[in-house]
């Protein structure tokens, strides 16, 4: 924990989804799994695997491999099919909340078991700054960290829950972030445990003429 500021367009969104409203979406996310399986990521060069299991719905999904690094694609890299569209829920959130037209183009699912994590990075696979990331937690606590957009600026540590919504806008849109760790059993949602988390975003820049939400 630190006492400077954040960067400006972060915001944390506590319950944001009831425990019914987080129950549906688990419901949802288990039917775009069906049609797009979780893979196993790895990072481009030396190929090493993520911790994190991953899917996609929408019309563009964030994928990695040691041959093609990180990208965005129409396609499940190991089925080939279109990914499955966002559920409206999802849409509904971006809708009220990244006060950003148009809809989110990709929405990647990342699975995290109780050893998962993710190291501290930047979304900038992006064409679309303007608009917001928008994530949601469900599962499992964890431990999110969050920084500047220089790689050693001082990061802030919080807590995140099932149900809660995070939003990385304006001077936060390039923080460097990450998952530090997950806190088994403190969630009832999924019945095997683990953590998934939502995340939206813009891919290609806004079309001309487009509200601004
Ligand atoms: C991500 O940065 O892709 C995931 C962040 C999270 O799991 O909360
Ligand atoms: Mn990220």
């Amino acid at each position: 924990m630190g006492s400077f500021a954040l960067p400006t367009g972060f915001r944390h969104l506590p319950g944001y989804f009831d425990r019914s409203a987080q129950e549906a979406l688990v419901a949802e996310i288990r039917t775009v799994v069906a049609a797009a399986p979780l893979y196993v990521p790895r990072m481009p060069r030396s190929g090493k695997e993520m911790s994190v299991r991953m899917t996609n719905c929408g019309d563009l999904g964030w994928v990695t491999d040691k041959e093609r690094g990180y990208r965005y694609q129409p396609t499940h890299p190991e089925t080939g099919a279109p990914w499955p569209s966002i559920p409206s829920s999802l849409l509904k959130l971006w809708k009220n909340e990244a006060q950003f037209a148009p809809p989110p183009q990709a929405c990647l699912v990342n699975f995290y078991d109780a050893s998962a994590k993710m190291g501290l990075h930047q979304d900038k696979d992006e064409q679309e700054f303007g608009a917001p990331v928008v994530s949601v937690s469900l599962g499992d606590d964890c431990l999110f960290r969050i920084g500047g957009v220089g790689r050693s600026d001082p990061t802030r540590s919080l807590r995140l829950s099932s149900g809660d919504v995070v939003i990385l806008g304006e001077q936060s849109r390039l923080a460097f972030h990450g998952v530090d760790r997950i806190y088994p059993g403190t969630s009832t949602l999924l019945k095997n445990g683990g953590r998934i988390n939502l995340t939206l975003r813009r891919v290609t820049p806004k079309p001309c003429g487009a509200q601004t939400g």
